[in-house]
């Protein structure tokens, strides 16, 4: 039997504008995970997909053609060249929270992915990984950029700019994030087309944003890589305005921003496709503990930290 992980992860600066080829900052988050196991069977019995979580079981060829699970199984058994027939069950499951922009979906392929590829003797590179992942996340999000593949197969913190070469780039002093969840889901998908949608109505206004991000996403490598941390707090605050005017926040989204200021945080932002899901918050030990309780009264329905770095 072969066991493999594959950690969630958050958008520090860049969301959307990364779609129309500006740069983004991601970073993985390792307290939530995908876990896949894949086990061989005896012959006969083909590959079954158990997806735990959503209490289903499947062989590939009952799978509808567009199920995102078979597809991934499928890229990889042609990707390392050794055809579909095998008799094994895949069994995914996870803790990462579905639609809430920690990339939950990406994380399920790439589970699968390194799972399988180590159990047929065929162990894959992060960036042959993360190039399979990207062909499901299009059946998941439609136009994805590729970030959310990319941070998760090199587990690193990344500096990613649409088909240009992946970068990871240190981090000078570790900081602390703290991930809020507004408890609504809000599929990328969604947000992504209505950003379009918004785009394509006012080219000048959008691409000026877009413009904006990305010397914001640039200044926050650079204060990063310097270590300064109350720079980053200041970009993140910068950051969420120019997502407020590209209307992807929410009113739930501006509660946890502000509730997240208010306890003392360096910095705050929605974090990933908006209308829903998660902010993130800049703390510090000693503020860390205050954010966490001004967060669940303004409604966060879970709060995780995570050390970047
Ligand atoms: C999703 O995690 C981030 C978005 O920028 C979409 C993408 O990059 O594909 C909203």
């Amino acid at each position: 039997m072969t066991v493999a992980y594959a950690s969630g992860k958050v958008i520090l600066f860049g969301e959307h504008a990364v779609v129309y080829g500006q740069p983004a900052l991601a970073v993985p988050v390792t307290q939530v995970q995908a876990q896949a196991t894949v086990e061989t069977e005896p012959e006969g019995q083909d590959i079954t997909i158990v997806a735990e979580d959503l209490e289903q079981s499947y062989t590939l060829e009952q799978a509808p053609p567009d199920d995102a699970l078979r597809a991934i199984v499928v890229g990889t058994l042609e990707h390392i060249g050794v055809g579909t027939k095998h008799d094994l069950t895949i069994t995914v499951s996870s803790t990462i929270p579905i639609a809430r922009g920690l990339g939950s979906g990406a994380a399920i392929s790439t589970a699968i992915v390194r799972a399988l590829s180590r159990h047929l003797g065929h162990p894959l590179s992060p960036q042959a990984i993360s190039n399979l992942v990207y062909e499901t996340e299009k059946i998941h999000h439609g136009t994805p950029s590729g970030i959310d593949n990319t941070v998760i197969a090199f587990e690193k913190p990344v500096y990613f700019v649409r088909d240009q070469k992946t970068e990871i780039f240190p981090v000078k002093s570790p900081f602390l994030l703290t991930i809020a969840d507004s408890g609504i889901a809000s599929p990328t998908r969604i947000a992504v087309s209505h950003v379009r949608r918004a785009w394509e109505r006012g080219r000048e206004k959008y691409e000026e944003l877009f413009d904006e991000i990305g010397t914001i996403a640039e200044m926050g490598r650079q204060a990063i890589e310097r270590g300064e941390i109350e720079t980053v707090g200041r970009l993140m605050n910068e950051n969420h305005r120019l997502l407020q005017l590209m209307g992807v926040s929410s009113p739930e989204l501006k509660g946890l921003v502000e509730a997240a200021r208010e306890g003392g945080a360096l910095g705050a932002k929605l974090s990933g496709a908006g209308r829903g899901g998660n902010i993130i918050a800049l703390v510090t030990q000693e503020t860390r503990s205050r954010v966490d309780m001004m967060l669940r009264l303004a409604g966060a329905k879970n709060v995780i930290i995570t050390e970047v770095g």
